[in-house]
């Protein structure tokens, strides 16, 4: 794990700018020796992060990183986002952002807080699987939100979340390509560009706090998106150069505060007309795992709660409102 202000992370900043830097020059300007800098850059490696090293002329990091900075991110924010975030947490590496705000709830005082951190060691997915969460290379961001609603009335919002993840996205400047798959994976040309998670602590008739998790790619090595064995793509594939990380999470905020607000008011009814029209499954033949069954039908699109829609074989349309859901493969 990378503190912030350890040596590997002193490293880190120097190293961020993608050029050579000497042993003898990064001990020089962090006053430190030779071994202790080599120590640091054995740490920085064993948190996956590629240095190369050649004789004579030191170590660098291929390409650099664009490291997080709460100025950055927040010169980025609209006023709208800046007022209502109570606090701004930014971490180096923590197991996961999800379960750090989960952690911080204290339903006496609600607070909105966001939270983005470098690495996470524990990084979430949907359904138990974890969420590789490399360093300095992808947004790994959770906000904590207070609803003066019932849990109950919450169905529907991890979709308006993916709506809000793709308008943040269009701000950015990726408008061709993005689709949703049911309820609330992004993909652009059916490669998996993110991923949300959404964790609801509430008592009926009380209100609820939610952690809103998401995962964005931003920059993922061939290597990496091998070992995932699934068709993935990142933001620097899809824009071909360098991700400006800080304004990706400026403009999530800015997306998420908004979108959050529409939903208090007006619940998923606002959001169903774009989540449609970007639905990647609609007319496809698909397998919906539930808890207990397998169900094969055509997707029909969602229901006004957000629920999927089946046409099952006997010409029925079923709503399911949870579950996972793979194509069938079609014979040959
Ligand atoms: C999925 O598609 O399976 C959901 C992935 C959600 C990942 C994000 S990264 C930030 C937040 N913290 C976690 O541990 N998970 C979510």
């Amino acid at each position: 794990m990378i503190k912030k202000h350890s040596t590997a992370h002193q490293l880190l900043t120097l190293l961020s700018d993608g050029g050579f830097h000497s042993g003898e020059d990064l001990g020089k300007t962090l006053k430190m020796t030779r071994s202790a800098i080599w120590k640091g850059i054995k740490q920085l490696e064993s948190s996956d992060i590629i240095v190369e090293s050649l004789s004579g002329k030191g170590y660098c990091i291929p390409n650099g990183l664009d490291l997080l900075e709460e100025a950055k991110i927040r010169n980025y924010l609209d006023a709208n986002a800046s007022k209502a975030i109570d606090e701004f947490v930014l971490l180096g590496s923590t197991e996961s952002t999800n379960d750090f705000l989960l952690s911080q709830i204290d339903t006496t005082q609600p607070k909105t807080i966001a939270c983005f951190a470098e690495q996470q060691t524990k990084g979430k997915g949907r359904r138990g699987r974890s969420w590789v969460s490399p360093f300095g290379n992808n947004i790994y961001h959770s906000l904590l939100w207070n609803f003066d609603k019932d849990p109950s009335e919450l169905m529907g919002l991890s979709l308006a979340i993916a709506v809000a993840s793709v308008r943040a996205l269009n701000q950015y400047g990726i408008e061709d390509g993005l689709e949703l798959k049911w309820p609330n994976d992004i993909f652009w040309k059916s490669h998996k560009l993110a991923g949300i998670l959404i964790e609801l602590i509430g008592q009926p008739h009380e209100g609820c706090e939610v952690v809103i998790g998401i995962g964005i790619n931003t920059r993922l090595s061939e290597e990496q998106i091998d070992a995932l064995n699934r068709p993935i793509t990142s933001i620097e594939k899809i824009t071909q150069e360098a991700a400006n990380r800080n304004q990706l999470a400026g403009l999530l905020l800015n997306a998420l505060v908004a979108s959050l607000q529409e939903f208090e008011k007006h619940g998923l009814a606002s959001f169903l007309k774009e989540w449609g029209a970007l639905d990647m499954l609609r007319g496809k033949t698909l397998n919906l795992q539930t808890a207990k069954h397998s169900i094969t039908g055509i997707m029909q699109g969602i229901s006004e709660k957000g629920a999927l829609l089946l046409l099952d074989k006997n010409g029925k349309v079923q709503p399911y409102l949870s579950g996972e859901t793979t194509l069938e493969q079609k014979s040959p």
